[in-house]
């Protein structure tokens, strides 16, 4: 079931059928350099069954990217991330290492922009490391721009926003 297209990808819910490529991807020391550590299958696991429960409470959660061939790209999409005592919406993405730098995670995020809108949302925000850097020209590309700095977990994250 896809559940929003662009020109290059598509983007879909994740199932149990995607642990073997998202444990690749959240398991990637590249991938996760500014989380606070690589992520197990287990946790992998945990990650597709965070997000099926985003899907069934809000309407929304990280679903797989791939492109029109179906191949396996990464996740990106919409969460709630709690910042400074208060619910908000994140965009999110991760692309795995062979395709980084093609414009997918922007294209991506564009999309769960126009979603977001579509569903109402009237603010979406992005909390990236302060070193991430081609996250945040992420954010920038798909419209958001930095608000603000907030601590999360002990570090300090930069706060991209954009008001749809
Ligand atoms: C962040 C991430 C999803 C971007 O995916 P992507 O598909 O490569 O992104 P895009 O190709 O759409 O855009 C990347 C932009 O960053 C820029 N960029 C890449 N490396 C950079 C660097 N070291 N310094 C500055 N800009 C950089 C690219 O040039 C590009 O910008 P441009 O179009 O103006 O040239 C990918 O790098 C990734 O998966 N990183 C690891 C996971 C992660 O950090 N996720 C975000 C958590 S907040």
């Amino acid at each position: 079931m896809t559940v929003l297209e662009a020109a290059r990808l598509r983007l879909r819910p994740m199932t149990d059928d995607d642990l073997g490529q998202m444990s690749a991807l959240l398991g990637d020391s590249q991938v996760m350099r500014y989380y606070p550590a690589p992520k197990t299958r287990v946790e992998a696991q945990r990650w597709i069954d965070w997000n099926k429960r985003n899907y069934a409470e809000h309407g929304f959660g990280l679903w797989i990217m791939e492109d029109h061939h179906g191949n396996f790209i990464g996740d990106c999409g919409l969460t709630i991330q709690h910042v400074d005592g208060t619910a908000e919406v994140e965009v999110g993405y991760h692309v795995v290492t062979a395709h980084q730098g093609k414009g997918y995670a922007t294209e991506a995020a564009q999309e769960c922009l126009r979603f977001a809108a579509d569903s109402g949302i009237e603010r979406v925000i992005a909390i990236i490391d302060p070193a991430n850097a081609p996250s945040q020209r992420v954010a920038e590309k798909a419209g958001l721009h930095l608000e603000k700095k907030a601590t999360r977990n002990g570090r300090e994250q930069l706060i991209f926003a954009i008001t749809l």
